[in-house]
């Protein structure tokens, strides 16, 4: 009966989805990474789990505009914050959350999951070479639309809530105890410029492609 229960979740979710407008890729302002914060009607139907990665993109919306401030004078110290809390936070749903999904219904993954992973490698790519304000344009423009697409109705967040159900304390205890990650120097060469290059094509970003 628990699948018949969750199948029939999914399907009110994917309706609920299907009325869904996708954000706009435009620039977008501070603190618009923090999509949480606009979405305080449904908050209410939202458990720990979305709470969780949520706090983590409002702690992590905080570190950027601090690094960002003044995009001509970026903040190394609170960018490298940002930078090790991204990589860490998008670990947690690639390693973690996506194959938890996948595992709880059956072997198949969220719908959504691939352009998640695309996403996620195009973010991680801007992540490599020195931030310029170009790339903290992308960046910001990315992560809105990204966090939108996670935190937002029918999202990838109230998926994973209508499939663990109530048995979520394991899955948290696990993103919990999840370590730091290590990150590498920046690189800047033609490789991670190409590299950004074909990812934002891929995710449909070719305006932010130099
Ligand atoms: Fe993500
Ligand atoms: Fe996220």
């Amino acid at each position: 009966m628990k699948h018949i229960e969750t199948d029939r979740k999914r399907i009110i979710r994917r309706k609920k989805c299907s009325a869904q407008r996708s954000p706009p890729h435009g620039p977008v302002a501070p603190m618009a990474l923090a999509v949480h914060s606009s979405l305080s009607m449904n908050e209410t139907r939202h458990g720990t789990l979305y709470g969780f990665f949520a706090a983590d993109h409002a702690r992590l919306a905080e570190h950027f505009d601090r690094a960002t401030a003044d995009p001509r004078a970026i903040d190394r110290d609170a960018y490298a914050v940002f930078r090790q809390g991204l990589l860490r936070h998008i670990g947690l749903e690639e390693k973690i959350l996506l194959p938890f999904a996948k595992r709880a219904q059956r072997g198949e993954p969220l719908s959504m999951a691939k352009q998640l992973r695309r996403e996620h490698a195009t973010i991680a790519s801007l992540l490599v070479p020195t931030p310029t304000p170009e790339i903290v344009t992308s960046l910001r423009s990315i992560l809105a639309h990204h966090n939108a697409r996670e935190e937002g109705p029918g999202g990838l967040y109230e998926a994973c809530e209508a499939l663990v159900e109530n048995d979520v304390e394991p899955l948290l205890a696990r993103l919990r105890a999840a370590p730091e990650v290590s990150v590498n120097p920046h690189v800047d060469n033609e490789r991670a410029q190409r590299s950004i290059a074909n990812h934002l094509h891929r995710i449909g970003f070719d305006e932010y492609a130099r």
